[in-house]
């Protein structure tokens, strides 16, 4: 099988907003300033882009609290500004996703001030998750805020009163609504019909695992933190519910109900293979997320077993695979396999293993350039994840920090330079720019711009299907079709299959041999 629909083998691009490009010269990148580089990805090669959130919201969560759905924060610019950005996108021939943040709201919504004005028992307050204090002063369950602390806040009367809980998976800012309302649904319906409406062609869904809790949300049992180094497992009664499900059948519908194959990817940090393949039957979203490449540590047997691991879990719903390295909540990957030269070497590597494989690829803004995590100083640190975790995490503003553009330019071609960037760059991040890139035959944005030339014109036409070919232990290899893809961890060398013609190498060095953190394509004759 090939692929039939555009999303199946897209490659995806996240643009974090607020980190892409400054129009308006305020230090934060905004909607204009992504229209205006909007030629740069389309050169890059990228099918679609993902824009995270740019509603109007308080920026607790960098906007993922949103006040409302249906507008464009002022910081990001206005809905002129985004109907421009899609015009333009479109005339690229780039589509365009927008994230949807269901689970919660922020705290300034109008729902969530009606409901703390309305009063305990009030019919306000059913929209969201809140419970009365047992009397001894201990929120209603042990569920933790993924940010750290407890998932639960006590309101305070303005006479000093302490009355009722609410329920908030991420920060206080940020409270959980109650999907069993109906008013929540047909909310978020009207929501996705005003986007789909304007014309985006499909929604990453925030948080898809964890807008229905487990009845009488019972206690977690003692359970070990959801992150640790760089990998994050949420794990408890509070996620991935199957009452979940039935929402995204109903989405779906709605989706179908427009015309150009719109499409929903789900952001679903679930334990298991099995588990993520819910989310995408038939009748529910058309991707989830899969995190599994991006947790594997850079080992040959851990990294096939999330390749196989996946695909057949996929397979088994008739899905599409769905591949990620990096995005605005983890460690850069460059910094994960390593740093320094080895991390860019793999890196490089990683990047032909992900996109020779078989569905949609997700780039993070800054992969193509082969940006690693910036150690932001404490101070300048914006993510609310450092203060709520008492320190413990530092939060994910080191893979926020603005994109360079221009080398030579003050403000790195990101902001002119009389203003600061909302997050400092490291000293030497002008060597790693774009426009330094740019043209270089052996920088890694000439590596993604070949790889993703390659991919539309000799992998995406490939069969799905993925078949090993032998190599040593330590090293990766397989073709799809004519097209094959080999992956060295090891020491020992990794030659290419008879009669492979290269395509593409990772890095400098022979056609039909592979050293040590090398990856490479070639076409291969058809098989007899
Ligand atoms: C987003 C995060 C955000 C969280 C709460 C996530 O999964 O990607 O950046 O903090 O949802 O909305």
């Amino acid at each position: 099988m090939t692929e039939t629909v555009w999303w199946r083998g897209a490659v995806f691009y996240e643009i974090y907003l607020r980190s892409f490009a400054d129009g308006n010269g305020d230090g934060v990148g905004d909607l204009v300033g992504a229209r205006r580089r909007l030629p740069y990805l389309a050169q890059l090669g990228v099918d679609a882009v993902w824009l995270t959130p740019f509603y109007r919201s308080p920026m607790a969560d960098g906007g993922y609290d949103v006040e409302n759905h249906c507008d464009v924060d002022p910081v990001f610019g206005s809905l002129e500004d985004f109907d421009a950005l899609l015009a333009e996108a479109h005339r690229l021939s780039i589509r365009v996703t927008v994230d949807i943040v269901p689970n919660h709201v922020s705290d300034q919504h109008r729902w969530f001030m009606t409901a703390v004005a309305a009063g305990p028992g009030s019919p306000e307050r059913d929209r969201f998750i809140f419970r009365d204090d047992a009397g001894d002063g201990s929120p209603p369950n042990n569920w933790g805020s993924d940010f750290g602390g407890p998932a639960w806040t006590r309101l305070t009367r303005p006479d000093g009163q302490l009355e009722q809980w609410y329920l908030h998976l991420f920060g206080p800012e940020q409270p959980d609504l109650n999907w069993e309302h109906p008013d929540v649904r047909a909310e978020f319906e009207a929501i996705l019909r005003f986007w789909l409406d304007r014309g985006v062609d499909g929604f990453r869904i925030d948080v898809a695992h964890g807008l229905v809790k487990a009845a009488g949300m019972p206690d977690n049992a003692v359970l070990p933190p959801t992150r640790s180094g760089t990998s994050y497992r949420p794990v408890g009664h509070q996620w991935d519910q199957p009452g979940v499900h039935s929402i995204y059948r109903d989405w779906r519908l709605l989706l179908d109900s427009y015309p150009g194959d719109r499409m929903a990817i789900g952001e679903a940090w679930v334990e298991t293979h099995e588990a993520l393949a819910r989310y995408v039957r038939p009748d529910e979203l058309h991707q989830a997320f899969n995190f599994h490449l991006l947790q594997a540590p850079w080992e040959a047997a851990a990294l096939r077993g999330a390749i196989v691991d996946s695909l057949a879990a996929a397979s088994a719903v008739g899905a599409a695979a769905t591949w990620v390295l990096s995005n605005h909540d983890v460690v850069r990957h460059v910094t994960r396999y390593g740093g320094g030269t080895a991390g860019q070497r793999r890196a490089r590597a990683a990047a032909l293993l992900m996109l020779a494989l078989p569905g949609a690829a997700y780039l993070y803004q800054g992969e193509e350039l082969g940006l690693p995590e910036v150690d932001v100083p404490d101070e300048a640190r914006r993510d609310p994840m450092l203060q709520r975790s008492s320190g413990a995490h530092r939060g994910r503003d080191g893979a926020r920090v603005p994109l360079p553009w221009e080398a030579r330019a003050p403000g790195l071609g990101f902001c002119p330079p009389e203003v600061a960037p909302w997050l400092p760059w490291p000293e030497d991040w002008h060597e790693l720019a774009v426009d330094r890139q740019h043209g270089q035959t052996d920088s890694v944005l000439s590596l993604y711009a070949e790889a993703l030339r390659h991919r539309r014109s000799q992998v995406r036409s490939q069969p799905q299907h993925v078949e090993w070919l032998d190599a040593p232990p330590e090293a990766l290899l397989f073709r799809r079709g004519t097209m094959a893809c080999g992956v060295n961890l090891g020491d020992a060398p990794l030659s290419a299959p008879a009669e492979g013609r290269l395509l593409v190498r990772s890095s400098p060095g022979p056609a039909t041999v592979l050293e040590r953190d090398a990856a490479a394509w070639w076409l291969v004759p058809a098989q007899a």
